[in-house]
C-alpha cells in the first residue's frame, strides 16, 4: 500500500483518536493536539506520527502549526479537519464571546490551517468532519448548529474556486459516542445553570448529553467513512454517518415551519418522557 502523508486535527481524542489508530503504521501522519499532556501519548503511539500543538482559539498556533508542517514536508495528500467543540444554551443566554469562540474553533480555525497548507495540499483532499448539526434543526445548540453549516459553505466555495484540483468532503456525523458529550455539558455549565427561563430544556439536554456519550454510535463507522471518501478517486460532497443523520437530511428538506413545529413537538414530548 502507498505511504500517504495526512494531517489531522483533534487527533488526542474521539474520532480523531480512532482515525490515527487506523492510519498511523502505514502512514504518515501530522497530528495536532490541543492539550500538551497528549504529546507524549500521540509520540508512542508510533514513530510515523509528528505531534504538533493547535488551539483554535489562539491564533498564533495556528501559523506555528503550519509553518512546522511546511518545514517538515512538501505534500500533502489529505487535510482532515476533525476539531471541535459545542457551545450550547438558548440563544437568548449565549455570551457572544462565547459564540465567537465556536466560530473559531468550528470554523476560522479550519479555514485558516487550511488556507496556509493549500500549496502543498494540490491534487489532495481536505475531508471536514461537520455533522448532521450542519442540517440546521436542532434547538438549544445553535452556535454550533450554524458553525458546521457555516463551515460546510466555506468549505464548498473553497471546492467550486480553488484551481489546485483539492477535493472537499463534508462528513455529517450523527450521534457518536465520545468524549465530546461530557466536554459539552463541562463547558456550557454556565447557561445550564442560569437559565431560569429554559430549566426544564436544559435538564432535558443535560440527560441527553449524558446518554449520548455511551447511546452514540461507534467512533469505528465515522472512520470507516472517513477512509472511504479519501480512497475514493472520485468522492460524495457529503456522507452522512448513522441513520438519525440521514434522517436529518431528509428532514431539512422540508418547509422550514413545518421543521420548527416537529421540533417544537418532538421536544416537548421527549421532555415529558
Ligand atoms: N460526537 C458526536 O456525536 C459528533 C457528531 C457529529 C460531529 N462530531 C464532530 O466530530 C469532531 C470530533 O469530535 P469528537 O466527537 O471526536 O469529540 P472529542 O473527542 O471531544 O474531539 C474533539 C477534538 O477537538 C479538539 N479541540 C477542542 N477544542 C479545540 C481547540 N480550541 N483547538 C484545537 N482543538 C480543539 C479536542 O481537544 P482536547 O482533547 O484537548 O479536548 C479533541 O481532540 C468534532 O468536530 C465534532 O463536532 C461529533
Amino acid at each position: 500500500m502507498k505511504t500517504k502523508t495526512y494531517v489531522i486535527t483533534g487527533s488526542a481524542s474521539g474520532i480523531g483518536r480512532a482515525l490515527l489508530n487506523r492510519i498511523a503504521e502505514d502512514n504518515i501522519v501530522f497530528a495536532g493536539y490541543r492539550n500538551q499532556e497528549h504529546e507524549k501519548t500521540l509520540k508512542e503511539i508510533s514513530s510515523n506520527i509528528y505531534p504538533f500543538y493547535i488551539d483554535y482559539t489562539r491564533p498564533e498556533t495556528i501559523k506555528y502549526a503550519a509553518d512546522y508542517i511546511l518545514s517538515k514536508c512538501t505534500k500533502v495528500d489529505t487535510l482532515i479537519n476533525i476539531a471541535g467543540c459545542v457551545v450550547a444554551g438558548p440563544v437568548e443566554n449565549i455570551e457572544m464571546d462565547e459564540i465567537k469562540r465556536q466560530f473559531d474553533v468550528n470554523v476560522f480555525g479550519h479555514l485558516e490551517l487550511s488556507r496556509k497548507l493549500l500549496d502543498i495540499l494540490n491534487d489532495g483532499k481536505i475531508i471536514n468532519i461537520s455533522s448532521m448539526a450542519s442540517f440546521g434543526i436542532f434547538p438549544f445548540i445553535s452556535p454550533y448548529c450554524a458553525s458546521k453549516r457555516c463551515l460546510d459553505m466555506f468549505f464548498n466555495s473553497l471546492l467550486i474556486e480553488n484551481k489546485k484540483n483539492i477535493q472537499v468532503v463534508s462528513i455529517k456525523p450523527g450521534v457518536i459516542a465520545t468524549p465530546l458529550w461530557g466536554k459539552s455539558i463541562q463547558e456550557n455549565s454556565k447557561y445550564f445553570d442560569n437559565c431560569k427561563d429554559y430549566v426544564d430544556e436544559m435538564r432535558y439536554l443535560i440527560s441527553n448529553a449524558q446518554k449520548n456519550e455511551t447511546r452514540g454510535l461507534s467512533v469505528e463507522k465515522v472512520v470507516d467513512v472517513i477512509l472511504k471518501a479519501d480512497r475514493a478517486r472520485h468522492p460524495k460532497l457529503s456522507y452522512t454517518v448513522g441513520f438519525d443523520a440521514f434522517i436529518a437530511s431528509i428532514i431539512s428538506k422540508l418547509p422550514q415551519s413545518f421543521i420548527n413545529n416537529l421540533i417544537k413537538f418532538g421536544l416537548k414530548y421527549r421532555m415529558k418522557k
